[in-house]
């Protein structure tokens, strides 16, 4: 639900003018009025004229400004806690993209600056718990019954010249797909063990393998060092229930569903392409939770938390710490695998 059309459009402000900056730009242009903030003013000002809006100096401006309810954080990683917390104790509500922190003492930052407020102060930007698969679960749910193992893979080429190479790839691009786990299989785990092959420095691929009360599992492969068609696509996921189950391509592009519910059969199905990456259902939320502070957005910080714990879990079962990072004393191909309980 999206704000009635004559409610007054919110102003909200968007921080930092990079890459995905510009996704949000494009999915808020004409529904709120906007305002703009980078490092550099010059990206703020291109921002503006792009997309109509204004630009502002700094983020101390931005917030200054009674006018601004809604604050997108579309900076790197190492802002995230800092200007979260600016943004909350100013009394705007935040959309702050993934991955929400870098580490447990940021984590801990942030519920700490969220205490008595309301659900909707804080919504994190992962998109994949609006990709169809999971807003649309009705198509394959109840075809395949009570969820076993689910098992999803990405294994790409992607390079990280910027800020993006002080940190693993599970926490920066694989919590995409903790964040689709944690949506197909809702309870808490009780053990991650995972496997991240490599020299010194953050880790570019791992395995990450959990295991729930329920005896349902779930396997994580992904990785930024491997040679790969555009996109990572035509590599497959699947998921397994009691009576059946649904391979998909990891982006979504074409799924495979069996089943014996009702007879064994088999359905291919191209899609949906419709908001394939589910920006534009996440950019939805976000505006509804503008509309009503009370609204708790799907991707809320509770989900974030739980997805974050998983990302350290596994780093710290691996021996690395909670950027991804094995000291230069355990450089070498070495197998970390010590499985601990998730606290
Ligand atoms: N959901 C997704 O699919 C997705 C995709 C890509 C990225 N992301 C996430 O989005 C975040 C940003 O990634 P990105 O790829 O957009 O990075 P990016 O291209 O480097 O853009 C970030 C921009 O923020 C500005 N900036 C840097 N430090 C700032 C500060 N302290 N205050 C204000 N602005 C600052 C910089 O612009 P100027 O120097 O020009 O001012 C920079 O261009 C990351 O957390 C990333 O993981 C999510």
């Amino acid at each position: 639900m999206v704000a009635p059309l004559n409610s007054p459009r919110p102003t909200v402000a968007v921080v930092g003018c990079g890459r995905i900056g510009r996704v949000h730009a494009a999915n808020l242009k004409g529904r709120a009025r906007l305002v703009f903030a980078s490092r550099r003013p010059r990206s703020a000002r291109e921002f503006a004229g792009r997309f109509g809006g204004e630009a502002m100096p700094h983020l101390d401006a931005v917030l200054a400004r009674d006018d601004v309810s809604g604050v997108v954080l579309a900076t790197p990683l190492a802002d995230h806690a800092a200007q979260t917390v600016a943004a909350l104790a100013a009394g705007k509500q935040v959309l702050v993209e993934k991955p929400l922190v870098a580490d447990p003492a940021e984590l801990d930052q942030v519920a700490g600056a969220l205490e008595g407020h309301p659900p909707g102060a804080l919504m994190v930007a992962e998109n994949y718990l609006y990709k169809p698969l999971l807003r649309r679960p009705e198509q394959w749910r109840g075809a395949i019954g009570d969820l076993r193992r689910v098992r999803l893979a990405k294994l790409t080429r992607q390079r990280a010249p910027d800020w993006r190479r002080r940190y693993g790839a599970l926490l920066e691009g694989g919590i995409h797909f903790v964040a689709l786990l944690g949506g197909l299989i809702v309870e808490a785990p009780d053990r991650v063990e995972a496997h991240f092959p490599g020299a010194a420095g953050p880790e570019r691929r791992g395995e990450v393998r959990i295991r729930y009360p329920s005896g349902a599992t779930g396997e994580i492969h992904y990785g930024w060092d491997q040679p790969s068609l555009p996109g990572g696509i035509l590599q497959h996921s699947r998921i397994e229930g009691r009576d059946g189950r649904l391979v998909f391509e990891s982006n979504g592009l074409y799924s495979v569903l069996a089943s014996r519910v009702s007879g064994r059969w088999a359905r291919f199905r191209i899609g949906p392409f419709e908001d394939l990456m589910g920006f534009r259902a996440m950019t939805r939320d976000f505006l509804r939770m503008l509309s009503d502070p009370g609204h708790r957005p799907r991707s809320d910080f509770s989900r974030a938390r739980r997805d974050l714990e998983l990302v350290f879990a596994a780093y710290r079962s691996a021996g690395l710490d909670p950027r991804g990072r094995r000291s230069p004393a355990e450089a070498g191909d070495v197998v970390h695998s010590a499985a601990r309980r998730v606290d």
